[in-house]
């Protein structure tokens, strides 16, 4: 558990709450939940469905919020002192939509703005990274205080997005040629995510570096056989023949185009960042999670 900010002690912010953009998602649920650990004084989770929104963080208050809709964002953004910024997946380009919510967070007084990116050894090289990159420079230049969340690949993606496939046919697939990865869990991104928003003066200007200790696909398939009780095996394959079976099962094509361009990174042995990102340790007081830990978790 986080300690209690020094910034919730401060005069005059005593009220002022940290909004969670993408609140019921992946990261910003666990980010949500870090909040509330650390005693934040008013959470607010942003979604589309606030009526809906998962009993899981019934203790937050849950706040309309579209992308596609920024007319309604200066009454959400009222008395907010802090946002978590994550972008749905989406076709880029969304750097003009972050244009958009810096502009309206500064109309509205909000000091710190913490937003997830990723990758950004490899931006250039698939199109959501590079407009990524676009993004996190408006941040840099907007005049607030900022910290970059910059992420490996989720531990969660394998459950996420191939859980009916592993159930299915017990295979999940890719090109990342037997390298290790530094997949990061979810739980740890929310972790140092409430950290930086809970402490904007101690993390402004920072990019923390979220990977945990590398480990191959092969590995992820032995855990994921103990997890579900089910054996599961990951099938290597060229990046052409990745790109046609993604292609061939609905993907569409700017995904494919990202999704295989990231394979090639994980088999360049790049994605590999060691035992755990440093930055991590320092924030966490902890080394972040294993997959088998984060695997236990859910
Ligand atoms: N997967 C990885 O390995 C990886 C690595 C690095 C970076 N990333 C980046 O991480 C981001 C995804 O983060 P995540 O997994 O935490 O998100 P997520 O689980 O996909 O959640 C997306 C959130 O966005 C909300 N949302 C969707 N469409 C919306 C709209 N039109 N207006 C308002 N809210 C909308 C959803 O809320 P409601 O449905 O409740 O409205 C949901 O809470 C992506 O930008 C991706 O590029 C991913």
């Amino acid at each position: 558990m986080l300690r209690k900010a020094p910034w919730l002690r401060q005069a005059g912010r005593l009220n002022m709450s940290t909004l969670v953009l993408g609140g019921t998602g992946t990261t910003g649920s666990r980010t949500v939940k870090h909040l509330l650990a650390a005693g934040a004084p008013s959470v607010k989770v942003a979604t589309r469905h606030p009526a809906s929104a998962s009993p899981s963080i019934a203790s937050a208050d849950c706040v309309a919020w579209d992308w596609a809709s920024p007319a309604g964002w200066p009454s959400t953004l009222a008395e907010v002192g802090a946002i978590y910024l994550v972008l749905p997946y989406a076709p880029p380009p969304q750097a003009g939509i972050v244009a958009a919510v810096i502009e309206a967070a500064k109309a509205a007084d909000v000091k710190h703005i913490v937003k997830l990116t990723g990758q950004l050894h490899v931006a250039e090289q698939y199109t959501i990274g590079a407009d990524n990159r676009v993004a996190d420079d408006l941040l840099k230049t907007s005049g607030l205080t900022y910290t970059l969340v910059d992420c490996n690949f989720f531990m969660s993606n394998h459950l996420t997005f191939n859980k009916d496939l592993i159930m299915g046919t017990g295979s999940f697939y890719g090109a990342s040629d037997g390298k290790r990865i530094s997949f990061i869990s979810p739980d740890d991104i929310g972790a140092v995510s409430a950290a930086a928003l809970l402490d904007p003066a101690a993390h402004h200007g920072k990019v923390i570096n979220c990977s945990g200790a590398a480990i191959t696909e092969h590995d992820v398939a032995k855990y994921l056989t103990s997890h579900l009780g089910k054996e599961v095996t990951y099938i290597n394959l060229p990046p052409e023949a990745l790109a046609k079976g993604m292609a061939d099962s609905g993907v569409p094509p700017f995904l494919v185009q990202n999704l295989v361009s990231l394979e090639s990174w994980k088999a360049s042995g790049t994605a590999d960042f060691g035992e755990g990102s440093p930055d991590m340790i320092n924030i966490l007081g902890r080394a972040p999670q294993t997959y088998p830990e984060y695997l236990a978790s859910l």
